[in-house]
């Protein structure tokens, strides 16, 4: 599919009135992370990935548009209650990006109002469902200039202006599997927007319980834009491509069969080899705390003394995701509590669906 599908075209069709549209998007969790882009304007992955949606942990935007009465714009964006202009730029970029493609936006005045579950800038994705959510709002501006525009091209479209606010948030449109990126083994797959994963899932991996250990809550001083573009030069870049491919493949038929053995150690090992792409490449960085360590060690201990099914998963961060199946929560709970808490700023009970 062409970009050029995603044109708004309608020119008889406008809207000469205020109003507001609202929306909820969940973060997601790579098992698989797409990590490098070719251009970083209009952000096409160097390699496809796949997520799932996260429980509990979302953002809620309200867009409230204005119909202009000068020439100039205005958007102004409140967090949680409180104006925040350091976020005006990021938003100012997106809105620029997508209005090519929305030009009904060149029309109004903007006032954002939004609020996270969780901490931002944290390492765990608060942009993907902060842009998703206002992607999604963006998209119920166009629903009311066409009524006639059908579920599934919504949505590809939100995902298609997601992906252009932030490479990873086109993935948050859908609940579930999801995977963005072209893959030979995956049918519809594309790099312009996510999908919901076509395939068979085990029972195992419908729903899995997810533990996110925050280690570090301020915001991160390297940004994952700065990550991604050091894969440009990076040694390593072209076997981290080829291996995220293979490890689509072997993730295909784990989710088959259900083995969350061979599931926890793929995805334990797609977080070290991210965290090994940001540590080689130039300059060099480290996101791991020494508690982010410590948690691993321990998560090791305890799967090889008591044969649990518990693993780890990282994003570009320090905070540390524990996966492991929903069925055993109400023991491993009790565990985490018990041996990791004192690594911890902040537990957050999640799970994956
Ligand atoms: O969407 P971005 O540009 O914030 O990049 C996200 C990168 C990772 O979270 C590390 C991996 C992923 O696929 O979500």
């Amino acid at each position: 599919m062409k970009k050029n599908y995603f044109f708004y075209s309608n020119k008889k069709c406008f809207i000469d009135h205020n109003g507001i549209v609202s929306s909820k998007s969940h973060s997601n969790l790579a098992l698989i992370k797409y990590w490098g882009k070719h251009n970083h304007k209009i952000q096409i992955p160097l390699n496809s990935s796949i997520s799932y949606s996260l429980g509990k942990v979302y953002t809620v935007t309200r867009l409230i548009y204005k119909r202009k009465k000068k020439k100039n714009s205005s958007i102004k964006i409140f967090f949680s209650g409180k104006e925040k202009t350091s976020f005006l730029p990021k938003i100012l970029e997106f809105f620029h990006r997508i209005s090519f493609y929305c030009s009904y936006l060149r029309d109004f005045n903007f006032i954002i109002e939004t609020y996270n579950t969780f901490p931002h800038s944290s390492g765990i994705a608060s942009s993907a469902s902060s842009m998703s959510a206002l992607a999604l709002c963006v998209m119920k501006i166009e629903k009311k200039l066409v009524s006639s525009l059908k579920k599934d091209l919504f949505l590809k479209k939100a995902s298609f202006l997601a992906r252009l606010g932030s490479g990873s948030a086109c993935r948050s449109i859908y609940s579930g599997l999801v995977v963005w990126g072209c893959h030979p083994s995956i049918k519809g797959s594309n790099n312009l927007y996510a999908i919901p994963y076509p395939y068979e899932v085990h029972s195992i991996f419908t729903k899995i319980a997810n533990t996110i250990l925050i280690i570090d809550d301020e915001p991160k001083k390297i940004l994952s834009s700065k990550g991604h573009q050091l894969m440009n030069n990076h040694p390593y870049a072209r076997e981290r491509f080829k291996c995220a491919n293979k490890n689509m493949n072997r993730l295909i038929s784990i989710l088959k069969i259900g083995d969350f053995q061979e599931f926890g150690e793929l995805i334990e090992h797609e977080a070290l080899t991210l965290h090994a792409m940001i540590m080689t490449s130039r300059p060099y960085f480290l996101w791991m705390k020494p508690n982010t360590l410590n948690v691993i060690h321990t998560v090791w201990d305890f799967r090889k003394h008591s044969n649990k099914n518990i693993y780890f998963t990282l994003d570009a961060g320090a905070n540390v995701h524990l996966l492991y199946p929903i069925q055993e929560k109400t023991s491993i709970i009790k565990w985490i509590y018990s041996d990791l808490f004192s690594y911890c700023k902040k537990i957050i009970e999640s799970f994956c669906y």
